[in-house]
């Protein structure tokens, strides 16, 4: 286990996942009924920006930083407005001194009757992320595979919420764990909302894993997708994508009207590019 997050938080492909899944819990946060996150693979929860391995990579300079310091159109910013109040609740303000991870997103967004199930199988990582939250009772931290937690958490209590799973990619056949992750959380929880998040570096087995996710029979299955140079050959990530199962009714049309937005401003080259696939409607 080599990956660590802190030296990513913030870059181009954390900026959509976060940011939808900000607008996923604005939209569950909309009834007054508790609702339960479940967070596989959560990392530490918040990121200073300022540590050593932020200062190493600099990459929230390319995503949350060219958001923070450009000019938005009045569209872009209502739909980012979710992922901002959560920058600004682990700031105290308009300051960008720390970046809240998945765990911290969700739980800046909470209310008093949500309840949160965090799980971070590096056990330093787990116990960073557990000091985090020290005293907070609506939140459970554990420490084991993250696939193991989708099958054990769910269905959650409240019978509302979202389960993200936000796996490393380090090691050969995650995306057949994700399959399979689809299909557990589809048979426990086949109302919830799943979000799940994967690089595109190989476009053809992008493919296959969105064909055999949309085969498991979620009535509404939504693939966001960026890339901020073209795809393919060695080198740093250049894309990367959301998968949404059940996801909020508008949340398809809204993020095709702001991407080519979203995707100018984080654009290393002309190559850049982003869709929406709707691979699942029911009606
Ligand atoms: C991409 S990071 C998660 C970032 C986090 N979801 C966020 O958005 O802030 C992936 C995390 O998964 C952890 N991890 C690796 N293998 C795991 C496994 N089998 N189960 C659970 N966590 C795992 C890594 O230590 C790393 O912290």
């Amino acid at each position: 286990m080599n990956y660590r997050h802190a030296f990513h938080a913030g870059n181009f492909a954390d900026v959509l996942k976060h940011a939808v899944l900000a607008r996923i819990l604005d939209y569950l946060g909309r009834k007054d009924a508790g609702y339960r996150v479940i967070d596989s693979h959560a990392g530490i929860g918040l990121y200073d920006l300022a540590a050593d391995e932020a200062l190493r990579t600099g990459e929230w300079h390319g995503g949350v930083g060219r958001i923070r310091s450009a000019r938005l159109s009045p569209a872009l910013r209502e739909w980012l407005a979710p992922w901002f109040a959560a920058l600004r609740a682990v700031n105290g303000g308009d300051d960008l001194l720390l970046y809240p991870g998945s765990p911290a997103i969700a739980t800046a967004l909470g209310r008093l009757q949500d309840r949160y199930h965090f799980n971070e199988l590096h056990p330093q990582d787990a116990a960073t992320l557990a000091a985090l939250y020290t005293g907070d009772r609506r939140v459970r931290v554990g420490s084991e595979d993250g696939y193991v937690t989708v099958r054990a958490q769910l269905p959650p209590r409240e019978r509302r919420g979202v389960v993200v799973i936000d796996p490393p990619f380090e090691e050969p056949g995650e995306f057949d764990r994700l399959t399979r992750a689809v299909q557990d959380a589809h048979k426990r929880f086949a109302t919830g909302c799943l979000m799940i998040w994967y690089p595109i570096k190989d476009v053809a087995a992008v493919d296959a894993f969105l064909k055999a996710a949309a085969a498991v029979g979620y009535p509404r299955l939504v693939a966001i997708e960026q890339w901020v140079r073209e795809v393919g050959g060695d080198g740093p990530l250049s894309g990367a994508g959301v998968l949404v199962a059940n996801p909020p009714f508008t949340l398809a049309d809204e993020t095709e009207a702001i991407l080519p937005e979203l995707n100018r401003l984080l654009a290393e080259d002309e190559g850049a590019g982003g869709r929406v696939l709707r691979l699942a409607q029911d009606g």
